[in-house]
């Protein structure tokens, strides 16, 4: 990346995680593209000369060209992608049902797929490389008894895999990719679950804040040597049985 004023896309930036990382690049002067369904209604943003808020559905490829299109004719670049966007949520792998599977691949895959093929269509033009950081989970690596969320795994599993494949694909253009995979962080997600409980499921028994979330998102979008890297901050929950 040159020394211009980057621009990055930020999907789900309404509340949570994705409003952190939306916040965190726009402190650090970024010219932020901020997507989610209704995000101009949410209150979380006001537009200003350095964000652009755009609506919709990050899964219609309709949606996701207009993102990129407007990050484009509003700041003539695409330096940076974060595919935030998330749904997620507990239930015995057989109740699960083909509404569920539906809306967890549009939004979680989906969401991922058309936003960073044109993410990467205009880094490659731009010929500066760039960098595409996804939301995975610690659950990926480190399944936890009682917490039942094996079809969410088929999406961030194969959202890691990916994240590796296109690291090879695209290393000698400089465009990287990489992904911070959470354990607990305290969001809107979690309005319904009990902090004690919640708690529980790190060794250090602590929970993360959006913006230490955030700060692992700034710190592999702007690391050079760092491609195909999945970044665990999660109080230590990939790390095995406590
Ligand atoms: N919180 C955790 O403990 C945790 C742990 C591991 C991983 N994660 C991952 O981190 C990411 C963010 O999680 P969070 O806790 O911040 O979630 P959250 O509080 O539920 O926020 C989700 C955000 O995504 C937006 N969104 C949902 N569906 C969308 C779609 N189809 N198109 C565009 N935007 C959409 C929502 O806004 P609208 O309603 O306006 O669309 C909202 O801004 C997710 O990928 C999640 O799986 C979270």
């Amino acid at each position: 990346m040159g020394t211009k004023q980057k621009t990055v896309i930020v999907t789900g930036a309404s509340q949570g995680i994705g409003a952190g990382v939306a916040q965190a690049f726009l402190d650090r002067g970024y010219n932020v593209v901020a997507n989610s369904r209704n995000i101009t209604k949410s209150g979380a943003f006001n537009g200003s000369g350095q964000l652009v808020l755009v609506d919709g559905n990050i899964g219609e490829s309709a949606v996701a060209a207009k993102v990129i299109e407007t990050a484009i004719s509003k700041f003539g670049s695409i330096d940076a992608l974060v595919n935030n966007a998330g749904i997620f949520f507990a239930k015995a792998f057989t109740d699960y049902t083909a509404e569920d599977f539906k809306a967890l691949s549009t939004t979680n895959l989906e969401g991922f797929l058309y936003v960073t093929q044109g993410a990467v269509k205009q880094m490659l033009a731009q010929k500066l490389g760039g960098s595409v950081v996804g939301i995975t989970s610690s659950l990926v690596v480190n399944p936890i008894a009682g917490v039942s969320v094996s079809v969410p795994m088929i999406t961030k599993g194969g959202l890691e895999a990916v994240t590796r494949s296109l690291a090879s694909e695209y290393a000698k253009e400089h465009i990287r990719f990489n992904t911070v995979a959470p354990g607990v962080v305290d969001t809107p997600l979690h309005r319904d679950n009990p902090k004690d409980f919640l708690k529980t499921l790190s060794p250090m028994g602590t929970i993360s804040t959006s913006e230490e979330i955030a700060s692992a998102v700034v710190y592999l979008t702007e690391s050079r040597q760092i491609t195909g890297e999945v970044l665990h901050v999660d109080g230590g929950q990939h790390n095995g049985k406590w």
